[in-house]
């Protein structure tokens, strides 16, 4: 992100085409966005990761949409330049298309923000098409779904056969096709995600998803090991530095391409890829 233009969808869709790699982290208040903004982090998400984080739950589950709207508005006070993702907190559109259209909104009007991403499960394929066709950004959030922790049974990454893999990739056509404006892929083997990469024609950020990705995201207070026990994606820095050193040295090392590599990756067993990989 360079000079005072606002970093924009349009500039994360150009990643497509460019092969510009794109840092993300997560910020949940105004002070920290300033300074991201100021270290030129292109992309901020208002997770709803802050319901751990933040509120120090032991899962994303409890967090409120009172709360996420309140600290999405506070981040985008603070990022003038930053494009500011809101998250959609569990239980604030899984009931229906109409509950979930209308906390996107609520969302969008009181924050200000960007665009918003919702966990997706294959009923939030309507949802996502009707809020494309008011205009508005959804960024749909598959593999490892936080908020389907139970069903999951726990934070393991996904895509380990090659049937969760193919299905994995099944649902991200879906959600590109339904008109979700970009997909996060949240801890997913690399070749996942270059199949998605290649089947779309969205732009797709990763969470401990692979190299494949056109933009990579962690949770900042992982990134600076504040938390007691970081996802092996999550890629070293150099504690000593300011917090906005620290920002620019992680955007620095995504933009030249040295993060992630293979020791921050999931792998699939070797017979799974073979299979998933020839299976086209
Ligand atoms: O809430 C969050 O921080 C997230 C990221 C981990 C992708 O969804």
């Amino acid at each position: 992100m360079n000079g005072t233009a606002p970093f924009t969808l349009n500039d994360l869709r150009a990643a497509r085409t460019t092969g510009a790699k794109l840092a993300m982290l997560t910020c949940y208040d105004y002070t920290t966005a300033r300074l991201l903004d100021e270290a030129s982090v292109p992309m901020l998400l208002v997770g709803d990761s802050a319901s751990s984080v933040i509120l120090g739950h032991a899962s994303t589950l409890p967090v409120s949409l009172d709360f996420l709207i309140e600290i999405t508005a506070a981040v985008k006070r603070g990022a003038t330049r930053s494009l500011v993702m809101g998250d959609m907190p569990f239980g604030s559109y899984q009931e229906d298309d109409a509950q979930g259209v209308r906390n996107v909104v609520r969302m969008i009007k009181e924050t200000n923000c960007d665009c918003v991403k919702l966990e997706a499960g294959v009923s939030s394929t309507s949802l996502v098409s009707r809020l494309a066709d008011a205009g508005v950004a959804v960024i749909a959030h598959l593999g490892l779904r936080p908020q389907a922790v139970g069903l999951m049974g726990g934070y393991k990454f996904q895509g380990r056969t090659r049937a969760e893999a193919d299905a994995i990739v099944s649902l991200a056509v879906q959600f590109s096709h339904a008109g979700a404006a970009g997909l996060l892929l949240e801890a997913v083997p690399n070749e996942v995600s270059a199949k998605i990469v290649q089947a779309t024609d969205v732009p797709v950020i990763g969470c401990g998803a692979g190299a494949a990705c056109h933009a990579h995201v962690v949770v900042l207070q992982d990134l600076l090991r504040q938390t007691p026990r970081q996802p092996k994606f999550v890629p070293k820095v150099d504690l000593s530095a300011s917090l906005i050193e620290t920002a620019r040295s992680y955007v620095n090392m995504i933009e030249r391409g040295a993060y992630p590599d293979a020791a921050h990756s999931y792998e699939m067993p070797a017979d799974e890829k073979s299979k998933f990989l020839a299976g086209d």
